[in-house]
């Protein structure tokens, strides 16, 4: 009798080996250096940075480079980039993997105009054959693996990802990840999971070695669970759900490996990692600009939390070290959250 796969598991990402298949996604302005420490502490398989311009790295950009560097606990480490052709790949190559990139992750999923007017993130999805030339380029010049994250397509008359899929293996991609929306959804609507399982039998008659990770709606464990039990996709990728919630990769493991739920992570470990999420802001960024950075996953750490109004508007209000640790413990004491 041959075993079932379990649901975690690791994965081969081409000449990388990962342990597990629960990634932490690209999130721009999220994903920075402290919230992947914190969410590999807390158990995310691979982490990716959020989308880095690969003109700024061609331009030797400090802001841009920034970006590439490691945490600590950080063994491996996907670099997003974004860029409109591949020319422009070919100019930041160099310099991109100075930085050693486990694996180099193509944005073409990007909804922002800002981004989509260069030519690069979702604009890509309507030029497939653009798509071919990055990563073609890429792979042809090192052995790290790319992989390519996209949408559905364009929007609901353009859907085309059958078509970007193959043109990314075509280039050599060794994985490939789809947010199950359309470019026109930006963020919002519900993603298409059912495409997922499409697109998971689609890689698999092309390319069978090649991972497909699915991202869309993950916003507690059992959605995970659900994503690959009913679209066999190979990983899941959270993103809007690890925000202020890093728990998300724990709960999920110990789902998938035992079958049950965890007990619900206790105040003291929201308040521990919040502070902790902190401490390792203001390694890179100094206390002042790592107090105002905060304001924006402290109050994430307290959603869904009940009666967690005053103390999300008192830690937003916070603009030291010291005032963040008076508030959370006023909120272990049980004052606010009553
Ligand atoms: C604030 C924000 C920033 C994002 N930044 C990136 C990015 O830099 N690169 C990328 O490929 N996707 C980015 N995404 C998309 C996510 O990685 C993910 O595919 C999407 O949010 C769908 O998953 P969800 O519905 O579980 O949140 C971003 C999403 C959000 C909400």
């Amino acid at each position: 009798m041959v075993a079932q796969k379990s649901l975690y598991h690791p994965i081969d990402i081409g000449n990388v080996h990962i342990d597990g298949n629960l990634f932490l996604a690209p999130l721009a302005g999220y994903t920075d250096r402290a919230f992947r420490a914190i969410c590999k502490d807390w158990g995310a398989s691979f982490t990716y940075t959020e989308m880095v311009s690969s003109e700024g790295l061609a331009r030797g950009s400090n802001n841009t480079v920034d970006l590439l560097i490691r945490a600590t606990n950080e063994q491996q480490l996907a670099v997003q980039i974004f860029l409109p052709e591949a020319s422009v790949a070919q100019r930041s190559l160099e310099r991109l993997l100075q930085f050693n990139p486990t694996v180099i992750d193509i944005n073409c999923g990007c909804p922002v105009p800002k981004v989509v007017k260069t030519g690069a993130g979702s604009t890509l999805l309507r030029y497939p054959n653009k798509i071919y030339e990055i990563v073609n380029t890429i792979t042809r010049c090192t052995s790290v693996p790319v992989s390519v994250k996209i949408r559905l397509g364009w929007d609901a008359n353009t859907i085309n990802y059958h078509e970007t899929t193959a043109a990314a293996l075509s280039g050599g991609a060794s994985m490939i990840t789809m947010h199950a929306r359309t470019k026109a959804m930006g963020y919002s609507g519900k993603a298409d999971w059912p495409a997922l399982t499409d697109l998971k039998q689609y890689v698999q008659t092309l390319s069978p070695e090649v991972p497909v990770f699915g991202s869309g709606d993950l916003f507690s464990a059992s959605a995970a669970k659900e994503m690959l039990e009913q679209t066999g996709v190979d990983g899941v990728m959270f993103a809007r759900g690890a925000m202020g919630n890093p728990f998300i990769f724990f709960e999920t493991k110990h789902l998938l490996t035992s079958g049950i739920m965890p007990l619900p992570i206790s105040l003291e470990q929201r308040i521990e990692t919040l502070l902790n999420h902190l401490y390792r802001l203001g390694e890179t960024r100094g206390e002042d600009l790592a107090c105002r950075e905060m304001r924006k996953h402290a109050s994430a750490y307290f959603k869904g939390i009940p009666h967690a109004a005053k103390a999300k508007q008192a830690l937003v209000q916070s603009t030291t070290y010291a005032q963040y640790e008076q508030v959370c413990g006023s909120i272990i004491e049980g004052r606010f959250l009553s």
